[in-house]
């Protein structure tokens, strides 16, 4: 092991298999109340922030399956209820308070409804603190570091009928082997890794979800062959910053190797991965993307703002010279690159001349697509004791003006797709239609076009007669 390196490691087989005791009784307990109430136990969760939530949702929901209960759509048709948070922003706070509050209601009509809290929002005590205090009907507080105790966490409730609130800090370890149910079968994500060890200065995530850990090549590997026999063809692999994966393990692991590694898995067709830091972004990973046949031509690379004094203050470790040169080697390797960011307006100090700064590197990365955050002030990083805040008049003029900018950029990249072949993998039927299937490029752009069931996850070939900034629109080539 070289010097200094920290192994992750994995929750215990046998803290595991208590897990799966709990399982075994909660399903008792529902299989017994289903005899008399004559249905089964429903749980809803509602899931707030980013995929790696999604994620973290779908192992929730598989917990649950197991126990015995069945997925309801309607909130207040269910015995469980789960809310699993974020805390990235405080406008996704605020409607987590507003959705808590809403829920007293139902708790008064029906006693035995669990109500319980989760994610990222729960890592911070004051919040603990403020649910515990003012909304009283919340059964279950639990943490990111042990999500995989929700068996344990319910059997408490429901034989004690006492609140429970249990929040971790990290303790460097992963949960593998607990069940899992995904909301889709053509596309999966796939954590490959867990926690950020950037503290950018604006953001609270490495303060609720810990240092970096990565999976073990070998259980991601597990995984993925798994995905690929079940008939999934597309994964997402994720972290908060991917490039880092592997190193804190033992042994030569890198991003770019674990590409490689998963490129080799037959079944699956594409591999997306994201989220890549731009001072992390080898040359190895570059060439990675080119080489890897399944890999897609799709790099989400966030650049946060264009002004190299903010990326400082922001504690981004890239000048924008920097950057656009990612960028400009990023597009020699691949030249059909999709290209995707985040930008953050109105971080503490940014002038204007920052904020063109900023407009200029939009305009010369030319993105296919952006995510624009508003900033907001997290208590506890260090951009919020930062004097200089930025009114919400300004941030918000100039959150229009980017948004401007990005969508006549985002119209023209997809305008040159005009008359094109596209390839896209079907995932379903789009929103309110019976015959207008959907699917994405590979990179990553929605496709919409008249089709059949019987092509849902395959590969078809569309040639593209209509664009919107956000989508195209086509006609399937026979
Ligand atoms: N305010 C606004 N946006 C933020 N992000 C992270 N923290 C904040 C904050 N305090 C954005 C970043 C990040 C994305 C996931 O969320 O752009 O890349
Ligand atoms: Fe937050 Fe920066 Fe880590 Fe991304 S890399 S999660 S923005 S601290």
């Amino acid at each position: 092991m070289s010097e200094g390196k920290r192994v992750t490691t994995k929750v215990s087989a046998e803290e595991i298999n208590r897990q799966y005791k709990y399982i075994e009784d909660i399903k008792q307990y529902n299989q017994d109340i289903a005899m008399k109430a004559g249905k089964a136990a429903r749980y809803s969760i509602e899931t707030f922030g980013c995929q790696m939530n999604e994620n973290d949702s779908e192992r929730l929901a598989g917990m649950l399956c197991e126990m015995g209960y069945s997925e309801c759509e309607v909130r207040s048709d269910s015995d469980l209820i789960i809310f699993n948070t974020c805390c990235v922003r405080e406008n996704a706070e605020q409607k987590v308070y507003g959705h808590l509050g809403a829920l007293k209601r139902l708790k008064d009509t029906n006693s035995k409804l669990i109500i319980a809290v989760c994610g990222c929002m729960m890592q911070q005590p004051e919040v603990v603190a403020h649910i515990t205090k003012t909304y009283r009907h919340v059964d279950i507080i639990f943490g990111t570091h042990n999500l995989y105790k929700l068996p344990e966490l319910l059997n408490t409730v429901i034989t004690t009928g006492k609140t429970v609130t249990d929040v971790w800090d990290s303790t460097g370890s992963i949960a593998e082997n607990m069940p899992i149910s995904r909301k889709e079968k053509i596309k999966a994500w796939v954590t490959v890794m867990y926690g950020c060890n950037n503290f950018c200065s604006y953001c609270i995530v490495p303060y609720v979800r810990g240092r970096e850990r990565s999976r073990s090549l070998d259980e991601i590997r597990k995984e993925v062959g798994e995905l690929a026999k079940e008939g999934c063809k597309e994964i997402t692999l994720l972290g908060q910053n991917v490039n880092s994966y592997g190193k804190d393990l033992e042994g030569d692991f890198t991003f770019a190797r674990l590409l490689r590694e998963l490129d080799k898995i037959e079944g699956i067709e594409r591999i997306r991965f994201m989220t890549s830091h731009p001072k992390d972004l080898s040359e190895d990973l570059i060439y990675a993307i080119r080489d890897c046949s399944k890999v897609c031509e799709h790099l989400h690379l966030p650049v946060q703002s264009g002004s190299s004094k903010i990326l400082e203050d922001m504690n981004r470790k890239y000048t924008k010279e920097k950057y656009l040169g990612l960028i400009d080697k990023v597009k020699e390797q691949i030249p059909d690159i999709g290209l995707t960011t985040d930008i953050i307006v109105g971080f503490p100090g940014e002038s204007e001349e920052d904020f063109r700064e900023t407009l200029e590197v939009v305009s010369k990365a030319e993105y296919d697509m952006a995510y624009t955050f508003l900033y907001s002030k997290r208590t506890g990083t260090p951009a919020a004791k930062n004097p200089n805040q930025v009114s919400e008049d300004v941030m918000k003029d100039r959150f229009e003006r980017l948004l401007e900018l990005q969508n006549s950029i985002s119209l023209r990249i997809n305008n040159n797709l005009l008359g094109e072949e596209v390839e896209v993998l079907v995932e379903g039927l789009s929103k309110n239609s019976d015959t207008t299937y959907t699917g994405r490029t590979r990179q990553n752009k929605i496709v919409n076009f008249k089709g059949s069931p019987d092509l849902v996850g395959k590969l078809v070939k569309v040639k593209v007669d209509t664009i919107q900034t956000w989508s195209l629109k086509g006609r399937l080539v026979q």
